[in-house]
C-alpha cells in the first residue's frame, strides 16, 4: 500500500476508503509515470511555478525566530531492527509483517536501519546537520515485553544511553511514547477497545518518566491516535486489522482516556516534565462553497485533526458526527470527560498533504477536479455517523509516494490552530515527502535529491509566513533523519533526508539533508 493509499484508508469514512481504493487502482499508472517512470517530469515540476507554489522571492525573505529548534523525526519500529533482542517482548507490528501478504515486497522490520546497534551513527549524522531537536520514540514492549508489570532493564539502558548522546551532541531529546508498536499481549486482551490499556498506558508512560524524566523533557504521549484508532480497528488496514466501526469508537475513546492518564503519570514522576502532542492533521477545504460542503469540511476537521485535540483540552468531543456523538457506543463513562482533560502544554502536529471535502448526501456533479472517489455508496459501508467524502487532489505536482504537494496547506493549518486554541505554542512534529532518488556514481556517490529541497523550500516558506502573521512556532522536525521501514509500504518508499542502503546500513546523507543542515546553521531558507 503506498503513501496515498495510506491516506486513502484515512478518509473518516469506510465508504470513502473503499472508494479510494478503487479509483486508485484506476488512477495509478498515470501517477507512477509522473512520479517514478520520469522523474526528470517531476522535477521541473517543482522548479518552477506550480500550482499553489510560492515565489522565490518569498523563499529569500522568509525568517525564523532566534532558537528556532530544526529537527529530524524517527520512530521506533521503522529504525531499529532488533526485534525480539534483550528480552523485547512482540509488537502487533511484528505479528503484522511476520504474516504473509501484509506488506509490500513481504518486507519485515526485523533489522530495519539497526538504529538498535547503530544509534551512535544517526546521532553523529543529527550533530553533523546542526540539529537541535530529535524526535525519537520508545518500543513499549523493549520496556514491558507483554505491556504491564515490571520494567526490562535492558530495554531502560537503551533508551538511557540514547539519549546520553543525544545531550552530549547538543540536541533536545523529544519521546513519542507511543508510535503504533503495541505489545502483541495488549492486543490478546483486547487492544486498544478495552478500556484497561488507559490504565496500562499510563503505568508504562509513568516508568518512562521515572527512568528518563531528570533528561527528556518535551513528551508526547501518541503518534497520530487517529490513525491508530481508525486504521488498526476501522478500516483495518493496518494491525490488528480490525474492520468495525464500534471498535473505532470505543478504541479512539481509550486512547482519549490514555492520553489524560498518561498526562498525569509522566507530570507525576517528572517535575521538569512538558506533554504536548503528535497528532497527524491535513487541512480540508471545501469543494464548493455551499453550506453542506463546508459543514463537512468542519466535520472532517473535527474528526481527523482535533478530535484527540479538544477532548484534552475542554473534556468533550468536538461536533464531528451528523447524528448526536454517539457516546454509549463509545463506551463512555460519567467522569470520563474529567479523565480526558488535560491543559497541554504545547501543541504538536504533523502536515504532509491536504483535503478537499464534501457532504456525501448531496448528489455530485461533474468537474470534480481530483481522484475519482466522490461517490459514497452507503448501501456498500459507507459511514452514517460523518456523512462525508474526502479527497486528496492533485492539483500541485504528485511525490513519489503520490501525495500532493501543497505548500499553502501548513500555513493554513497552523494559522487555524493558532487562531482556534488562542495562540499555543506549536511544534510541528513531522513533515515531509517519498522520492526515490539513490546515489549517483555520476555524482560521487551523491544522492542528488533536489525535489526534496524544493519541497521543504517551499513548505518551509508557508511556515515562516504564518509565524510572521503571529504563529507561536517554536520547532519543525522534518521526516525523517533516515529513509527506514514505511508501514505496510515496508522499503519501497523513502522519506529519509539520509538515504539507507539496506543491504550494508551504510548511511548516506542526501542533498536534502546537507541543505537542511545549511538551513539550521543558517536559520533561514535561502542557502
Ligand atoms: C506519518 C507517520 C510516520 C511515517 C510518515 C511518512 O504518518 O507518523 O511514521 O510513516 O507518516
Amino acid at each position: 500500500m503506498n503513501r496515498r493509499r495510506f491516506l486513502g484508508q484515512s478518509l473518516a469514512t469506510a465508504g470513502a476508503a473503499l472508494l479510494a481504493t478503487r479509483a486508485e487502482a484506476a488512477n495509478s499508472p498515470a501517477s507512477s509515470n509522473q512520479a517514478a517512470s520520469h522523474p526528470e517530469v517531476s522535477d521541473h515540476a517543482l522548479q518552477g511555478p506550480f500550482p499553489g507554489s510560492v515565489p522565490d522571492a518569498a523563499i529569500a525573505a522568509a525568517g525564523f525566530p532566534d532558537g528556532f529548534l530544526w529537527g529530524l523525526a524517527t520512530a521506533a519500529f521503522q529504525i531499529e531492527g532488533a526485534w525480539k533482542e534483550d528480552g523485547k517482548g512482540e509488537s502487533i507490528w511484528d505479528r503484522f509483517t511476520h504474516t504473509v501478504g501484509k506488506v509490500k515486497g513481504s518486507a519485515t522490520a526485523d533489522v530495519a536501519c539497526d538504529s538498535y546497534h547503530l544509534y551512535p551513527q544517526d546521532i553523529a549524522i543529527l550533530k553533523q546537520l546542526h540539529q537541535k531537536s530529535c524526535r525519537f520514540s520508545i518500543s513499549w514492549p523493549r520496556i514491558q515485553p507483554s505491556g504491564v508489570g515490571a520494567p526490562n532493564p535492558k530495554g531502560l539502558d537503551h533508551y538511557s544511553r540514547y539519549v546520553d548522546a543525544l545531550l552530549e551532541a547538543g540536541i533536545r531529546p523529544f519521546c513519542t511514547v507511543y508510535h503504533w508498536d503495541l505489545p502483541q499481549a495488549l492486543e490478546d486482551r483486547g487492544g486498544w477497545p478495552n478500556r484497561d490499556l488507559a490504565g496500562y498506558f499510563a503505568d508504562y508512560a509513568g516508568i518512562l518518566a521515572q527512568h528518563l524524566g531528570d533528561r527528556i523533557t518535551v513528551w508526547a504521549p501518541f503518534n497520530m491516535p487517529w490513525t491508530v484508532a481508525y486504521l488498526g480497528y476501522g478500516s483495518g488496514a493496518f494491525p490488528p486489522c480490525r474492520s468495525n466501526y464500534t471498535d473505532f469508537l470505543r478504541a479512539a475513546h481509550t486512547i482519549n482516556l490514555a492520553q489524560g492518564e498518561s498526562f498525569r503519570a509522566i507530570k507525576a514522576a517528572s517535575s521538569k516534565a512538558t506533554v504536548g502532542s503528535a497528532y497527524g492533521m491535513s487541512p480540508a477545504y471545501p469543494k464548493t462553497d455551499s453550506e453542506a460542503d463546508r459543514a463537512a469540511a468542519e466535520r472532517y476537521h473535527a474528526f481527523n485533526n482535533v478530535y484527540f485535540l479538544e477532548t484534552a483540552l475542554y473534556g468533550r468531543y468536538p461536533d464531528a458526527f451528523v447524528v448526536p456523538t454517539p457516546y454509549e457506543l463509545m463506551g463512555f463513562r460519567p467522569g470520563d470527560e474529567k479523565i480526558m482533560k488535560v491543559p497541554l502544554d504545547w501543541l504538536g502536529f504533523h502536515y504532509y498533504t491536504r483535503r478537499i471535502v464534501r457532504d456525501a448526501r448531496v448528489a455530485e456533479h461533474s468537474g470534480s477536479g481530483g481522484l475519482a472517489t466522490e461517490t459514497l455508496d452507503t448501501a456498500n459501508g459507507g459511514d452514517r455517523w460523518t456523512q462525508l467524502v474526502a479527497v486528496m487532489p492533485t492539483e500541485g505536482p504528485l511525490t513519489d509516494g503520490g501525495l500532493e504537494v501543497w505548500p499553502r496547506g501548513i500555513y493554513d493549518l497552523v494559522t487555524r490552530i493558532s487562531h482556534d486554541y488562542h495562540q499555543p505554542i506549536i511544534e510541528i512534529t513531522e513533515s515531509g515527502c517519498s522520492y526515490l532518488d539513490t546515489p549517483y556514481h555520476g555524482d560521487n556517490g551523491r544522492v542528488p535529491d533536489a525535489r526534496r529541497i524544493a519541497f521543504f523550500r517551499q513548505e518551509l516558506a508557508e511556515l515562516s509566513r504564518a509565524i510572521a502573521d503571529g504563529a507561536r512556532v517554536r520547532a519543525f522536525h522534518a521526516w525523517s533523519l533516515l529513509d527506514n521501514f514505511e508501514w505496510a509500504d515496508g522499503y519501497s518508499e523513502r522519506y529519509g533526508l539520509t538515504y539507507v542502503d539496506y543491504r550494508d546500513e551504510k548511511r548516506t546523507v542526501k542533498d536534502s539533508g546537507l541543505w537542511y543542515g545549511r538551513v539550521a546553521e543558517a536559520n533561514r531558507l535561502d542557502v
